[in-house]
């Protein structure tokens, strides 16, 4: 079944955490009637409280109209229930914990409680939409559609289709990204990490070579890294470290912090990742690159 961007007015997201809530508010900002579900009313309240006051504070530095303010509250609402919450939604984003038991069953359940149009899309990092689609009985209207953290500040969404995800899901997906504020990208098939956090994940395991061999400190890498390739932030750096690995949790290097001078090099990209065909050496990142670090 294929659905058109223009009659996409309810937008149900799953989850109230971290990601669910921004996700929900950058929704409700962009005009859609937007019902966040979540299992937790505990959760569902912080998110409420948590995002009233983004707004109260965007209001209070003059960032945001206090009209639009009142608007984008007005279009949240907030449910615990999941039948109620899907009954509408032309646009689910599923942004519920990141377990794979987790996500199958509201995808089951959204296969019989969202209306049949409704494209179907999880925030998921790590779990390609493959591994949901089969359950919500609609394979072609499931894709991930990843946001990245803070969902209201990152202009990156991936848009991730798996084998038989429609040319019209992805088309849809991206159009409600591009009116959600965000700049989405097309990923044709499923890869663990996506663009991003792959990306990231080679320069973090490149950096940790260097270090653990000694051949320049952290504080120098992460200079080289900021003043050479002009990302905000050294891959070494604990909060860049810190955010990538906390929004990749199964593909988590190891916790522990790197040690000097160690002969081999570990990986922080799990061992089930496809490999770049030049991935057992360095990787080669030309100077004139001037990606960002987008820390999911
Ligand atoms: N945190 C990040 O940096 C980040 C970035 C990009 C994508 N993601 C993805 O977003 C998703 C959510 O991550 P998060 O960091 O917001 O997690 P979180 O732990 O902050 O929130 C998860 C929420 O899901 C709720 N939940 C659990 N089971 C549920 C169910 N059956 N139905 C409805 N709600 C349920 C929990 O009560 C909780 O409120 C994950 O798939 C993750 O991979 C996270």
């Amino acid at each position: 079944m294929s659905t058109t961007i223009d009659s996409i007015k309810n937008i149900t997201v799953i989850g109230a955490g971290a990601m669910g809530r921004q996700i929900a508010m950058t929704a409700a900002l962009a005009g859609y009637q937007t019902t966040v579900q979540d299992i937790s009313q505990d959760m569902l309240d912080a998110a409420s409280a948590e995002m009233s006051g983004w707004v109260e504070s965007r209001v209070a530095k003059g960032k945001l109209e206090q009209s639009t303010a009142d608007a984008a509250l007005a279009n949240l609402a907030w449910e615990t229930d999941l039948e109620r919450a899907a009954a509408n939604a032309d646009f689910v984003i599923e942004a519920a914990t990141e377990r794979l038991d987790i996500k199958r069953g509201i995808f089951e359940s959204l296969g019989s409680l969202a209306p049949s149009h409704a494209i179907l899309a999880t925030n998921s990092s790590t779990l390609g939409s493959s591994k949901v689609a089969e359950d919500s009985a609609r394979a072609e209207q499931v894709c991930n559609m990843h946001f990245f953290n803070p969902a209201l500040v990152m202009k990156c969404v991936e848009v991730v289709r798996h084998e038989s995800t429609s040319d019209n899901t992805v088309d849809v997906t991206m159009e409600l990204a591009r009116r959600m504020g965000k700049e989405p990208v097309v990923i044709n098939r499923e890869i663990p990490g996506f663009i991003a956090n792959r990306v990231m994940g080679a320069i973090n395991k490149e950096s940790l070579f260097l270090y653990e061999n000694g051949y320049a400190s952290k504080e120098d890498i992460d200079a080289a890294i900021r003043n050479g390739l002009g990302h905000p932030m050294g891959p070494l750096s604990s909060w860049t470290w810190w955010a990538w690995t906390s929004s990749t949790s199964s593909l988590r290097p190891p916790t522990r912090k790197p040690e000097p001078r160690r002969t081999s090099p570990t990986s922080p990209s799990p061992s089930s990742w496809p490999r770049a065909s030049s991935a057992a050496s360095p990787v080669q990142v030309s100077t004139s690159t001037r990606s960002r670090s987008s820390a999911p």
